[in-house]
């Protein structure tokens, strides 16, 4: 769809860190515009200081703005100062998202709305907001191309144990992805979407867990552990990754995958749902980690 990116507009979330930051970059060394977006103020600040002599470079800008995804007011008052200061962005990747982990019974209600509030309503709200003015840049000019990316995750098509609330909200994101992209063919040739799913990469993800909330059983604790092993010892970076985005834009791609040798895992998956049996081990590849995970969560709390 966007096939050169020079002097486009990419507005990016969760822009302070990881792969929204890399993405931020990577949009950069492409000649493009950029708007930043993050709740994390001072890192958010830093980011576009580390990005603007780049921009400048290429006669582009970085802007930044502070603002929480989850909250549909913040996001709309986003919305219109950016059509107010801005371009429309032509890229629009809905990336902000935290992560959480433990038995799916043992949340408590301030958990599960906190991981949904930003991983599903921020890419609801950010769907909201600019999809419309989105389209309306493509009808005003038929030379207009768009694109908009959510991140979603390798456990929107998996179901990992003890990760329940992470699940369910990445999922959310593969279907309202998937279903963007149907309700903008019928629209619109000028605008696509894409749903990018990292495996463990290594960023700060693991650092979002909640002490207070999301921290405080057996199987969370656990499952924090677990999370910070996986993403350290991560071997994609997340400039990979936004390397892999930006290839994927150029042809349309609309599943974009990190680790596309884990695939195999959905296929089984998949398969099971054709043949209706047994949910199947979605570590099947590697089930020492379903082992680790057994072990530790029978292991005496006490010992
Ligand atoms: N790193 C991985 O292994 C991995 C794997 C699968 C999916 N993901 C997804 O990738 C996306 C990016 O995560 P990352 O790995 O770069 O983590 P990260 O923690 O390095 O970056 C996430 C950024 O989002 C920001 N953010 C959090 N809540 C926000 C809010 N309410 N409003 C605005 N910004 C907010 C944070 O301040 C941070 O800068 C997330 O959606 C995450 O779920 C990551």
């Amino acid at each position: 769809m966007i096939k050169d990116f020079t002097h486009q507009t990419a507005l990016i979330t969760g822009a302070a860190s990881g792969l929204g930051l890399e993405c931020a970059k990577r949009a950069a060394e492409l000649g493009m515009h950029l708007l930043l977006v993050d709740v994390n103020a001072k890192a958010l600040e830093a980011a576009c200081q580390e990005i603007t002599p780049l921009t400048k470079a290429l006669d582009s800008s970085c802007h930044f703005f502070v603002c929480d995804v989850s909250e549909p007011s913040a996001m709309m008052s986003l919305g219109e100062q950016v059509l107010k200061e801005h371009a429309v962005p032509n890229l629009v990747m809905n990336n902000a998202g935290i992560a959480s982990g433990g038995l799916i019974w043992e949340h408590t209600a301030q958990e599960w709305d906190r991981v949904l509030k930003v991983n599903v309503w921020g890419v609801i709200n950010g769907v909201t907001v600019f999809t419309p003015l989105m389209l309306a840049a493509a009808q005003k000019d038929p030379l207009w191309r768009g694109h908009i990316v959510n991140t979603a995750s390798m456990a929107g098509l998996l179901t990992p144990p003890n990760m329940g609330i992470y699940n369910v909200s990445k999922h959310a994101v593969v279907a309202l992805t998937e279903t963007l992209y149907q309700d903008l063919r019928l629209v619109s040739t000028q605008l696509s979407a894409s749903v990018l799913c990292p495996y463990f990469v290594p960023t700060a993800i693991n650092e979002s867990f909640n002490d207070d909330l999301g921290c405080t059983t057996r199987s969370q604790i656990i499952s924090k552990q677990m999370l910070d092993k996986a993403v350290i010892s991560g071997k994609v970076s997340a400039r990979d990754v936004a390397l892999k985005v930006f290839d994927a834009l150029v042809l349309d791609q609309f599943y974009i995958f990190s680790h596309p040798q884990a695939l195999g895992n959905v296929q089984k998956r998949m398969q099971a749902i054709l043949d209706n049996t047994q949910p199947p081990d979605p570590f099947a590849l590697r089930p020492e980690i379903g082992w680790e995970l057994r072990n530790a969560l029978k292991a005496n709390p006490n010992s």
